[in-house]
């Protein structure tokens, strides 16, 4: 028996007497070079492989896309520092995408660090089903407030006529009252406009995503006096789709401008591109999306409003109006797009997907 083999008997014994048999939850151990040692059956199913196939293979090489990179597992070698991610999309070399939770913790074998990596899959009905509920009630809040805010605006309008009016008819005194009518109504007037929204049609184009990051890049770089680091992950490769080109700039800039509001000197923001496949978008599966992240190293969003963080007039600022990312869902919505968070404390992350075909609308 080679000596490879003769290992691989030890670990699958070492394992399976140490982890629960029948066990859901896929397990994966990993050794120093943070190669596979062993998966449980549940995780030769998540990843389509047996052990004997997976033995030795560098756990790079098994996932294309995952937020679980060979820094964090060193980190958890070297501290022991054990992490554990919710709500993690991965994706395989193949374009598979699972949706599941991950926990990796260290444990021994032979007085070696191994690494044991556990993956529960979400149930992505469970997920579609929630983000549907979160779009109604957005829906039904932003309806409610736009009600209202056309209901404030004509009369506004009278108002500030009939001050405008009154002006003529007085001394410099006294104009100073309706100076001041006029500017709350102005005021007014412009918080109403915000809170009804976008309310032109888009002008679609086909065109590059970049023309618009790019913008929003520079727009920040000359106006920083806050000296946030800037960075760029581009992939160039995105082919052009169509969508109108301020809107997105819009959206871009009031999630960027956000996280400028929160973050301090030394934090960075990074602006990212990607194609990304096998999407669910209005809970339809996209085969093909451009993928525009906006991801920030600050405070994190307050855990209060992280689930109604998309509603109009939900603010964790003093000065907020709360109205910044509700205009941002309404104009990704216009381009039949999905616009979604993840935030802890350290890392946010707002993705923004737009389809290349109209297949999501
Ligand atoms: N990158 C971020 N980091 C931390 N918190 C954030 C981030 N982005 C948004 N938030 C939080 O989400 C809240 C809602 O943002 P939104 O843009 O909708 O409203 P606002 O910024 O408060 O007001 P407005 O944009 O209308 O001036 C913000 O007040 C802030 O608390
Ligand atoms: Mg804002």
């Amino acid at each position: 028996m080679s000596n490879n083999a003769v290992n691989l008997k030890k670990l699958k014994l070492h394992y399976q007497q140490a982890l629960p048999n029948q066990m859901v939850t896929a397990v994966v151990v990993l050794d120093q070079q943070l190669a596979i040692c062993y998966v449980n059956p549940a995780a030769e199913a998540l990843l389509v492989k047996s052990l004997s196939k997976l033995y030795t293979l560098p756990i790079e090489q098994v996932f294309y896309n995952t937020p679980i990179n060979n820094d964090r597992l060193q980190q958890l070698l070297t501290t022991g520092q054990e992490f554990s991610d919710s709500d993690v999309t991965i994706e395989f070399f193949d374009h598979r995408l699972i949706t599941v939770e991950i926990t990796a913790s260290s444990v021994t074998f032979e007085n070696l660090p191994h690494i044991l990596l556990e993956f529960k899959q979400i149930d992505q009905q469970k997920q579609i089903s929630a983000e549907a509920f979160q779009q109604q009630q957005w829906e039904s809040a932003r309806d409610l407030i736009r009600g209202l805010a056309h209901e404030i605006k004509n009369p506004l309008g009278g108002l500030r006529g009939a001050a405008q009016l009154l002006d003529l008819e007085l001394n410099q005194e006294q104009k100073e009252y309706t100076a001041m009518i006029i500017e709350q109504a102005d005021r007014l007037t412009n918080l109403v406009d915000r809170l009804l929204g976008p309310n032109q049609l888009p002008v679609m184009k086909l065109q590059n995503v970049h023309i618009v990051i790019e913008k929003v890049f520079q727009l920040i770089q000359y106006d920083n006096p806050k000296n946030i680091v800037l960075k760029r992950d581009y992939d160039p490769s995105i082919p052009d789709l169509i969508f109108d080109q301020d809107k997105l700039q819009q959206t871009v800039i009031n999630i960027v401008n956000n996280a400028i509001q929160v973050l301090n000197a030394g934090n960075q923001i990074t602006l990212k591109t990607r194609a990304a496949s096998n999407k669910t978008i209005n809970g339809k599966r996209i085969k093909l999306c451009a993928e525009i992240s906006i991801i920030d190293n600050g405070p994190g969003i307050p855990d209060h409003i992280q689930s109604t963080l998309f509603y109009p007039m939900v603010s964790g600022r003093a000065s907020g109006t709360g109205l910044g990312l509700s205009i941002c869902q309404t104009l990704v919505h216009q381009h039949n797009g999905k616009l979604s968070c993840k935030s802890r404390p350290g890392y946010t992350k707002f993705t923004i997907l737009l389809p290349f075909s109209r297949e999501a609308s």
